[in-house]
């Protein structure tokens, strides 16, 4: 069926399709002549309250790792991390997203080193001076979705190491930059990040990379972080998504731990960093909402 200037808009802004997502509509078949790029399906598309909401679960998850960064320290557990990271969202209302994620025993990922991605805490794991940890945490408030990693470096940590957690903080910020509402694409962001990156020797991983999020954990678009320009989905005004390239300092190699079937580690034992925050693309550009 056909909506109407005057039909309720289909972004349940319960708004006048006509003063709601009809120019946007328009806007959007201008690029549905060009194969390379995709346009964005209507679900993904968040409408004000929705981006409230997504806000609002946004600020308790930047409390968290606000908290958490006061207590990562050389001596303490994964496993007390975890137990924080619990106690913050459920203090605060909210549900960690990763429990009972498809089996996921907790709740945040800690990975610590040459893991690359979802460490999952334990009592066994103590951080010692060297180390270099990954947190990464997902908030879901009145049912919305906010999702962030950071990194934190424990006493003495390498030259060499230290530089891979910075470059991979900013390839994160480059890719941020590349998003330009209704000019470039998910592409771009993997372009600028590969390109950002390149020079240092540096690997990206391909195969596991940022992602929509606000009303599920991961919806579309797929965010690689590797990427070529004007391809993949077009960038348009109430997208949320993340970006969260990880970088390792050898290559791209990765391997799943058997034993939990969750962790990867990179192949080489060399160490691995990532930074996560959670966008949202505006009218005017994009917006950092999770951290
Ligand atoms: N927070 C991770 C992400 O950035 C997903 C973790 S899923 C888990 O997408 F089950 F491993 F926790
Ligand atoms: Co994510
Ligand atoms: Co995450």
């Amino acid at each position: 069926m056909k909506i109407g200037p005057n039909s309720p808009c289909w972004c349940k802004s319960k708004k006048k399709y006509k003063v709601c997502h009809m120019q946007f509509d328009e806007r959007l078949k201008g690029f549905s002549k060009n194969p390379k790029i995709e346009l964005p399906p209507r679900e993904i598309i968040k409408n004000d309250k929705q981006i409230a909401g997504i806000k609002k679960a946004a600020k308790v998850n930047n409390l968290v790792l606000d908290e958490v960064s006061k207590m990562v320290k050389e001596g303490i557990t994964t496993a007390e991390i975890d137990l924080l990271v619990y106690k913050l969202i459920t203090d605060n209302g909210g549900i960690p997203a990763t429990l009972g994620y498809y089996g996921y025993p907790k709740s945040v990922c800690t990975s610590v080193n040459e893991q690359v991605c979802h460490g999952i805490p334990d009592d066994k794991t103590v951080l010692k001076s060297g180390d270099i940890i990954n947190v990464d945490v997902t908030t879901i408030l009145d049912g919305f979705y906010a999702d962030a990693s950071r990194m934190f470096m424990i006493g003495d940590v390498a030259e060499e190491t230290r530089k891979l957690v910075e470059v991979t903080k900013e390839a994160r910020e480059v890719g941020f930059k590349a998003i330009k509402p209704w000019e470039t694409c998910v592409g771009d962001i993997g372009y600028a990040i590969s390109e950002y990156v390149k020079p240092f020797g540096y690997s990206i991983i391909r195969d596991i990379g940022g992602h929509g999020v606000g009303i599920d954990f991961h919806e579309d678009p797929y965010v690689c972080h590797i990427g070529q320009p004007m391809t993949g989905m077009l960038l348009v005004p109430g997208m949320v998504f993340t970006i969260e390239p990880m970088i390792n300092m050898g290559k791209e190699d990765f391997y799943e731990d058997e034993s939990n079937g969750w962790t990867i580690y990179t192949e080489d034992k060399k160490p691995s960093a990532q930074w996560e925050y959670t966008v949202l693309v505006t009218e005017e550009g994009a917006e950092i909402i999770a951290y």
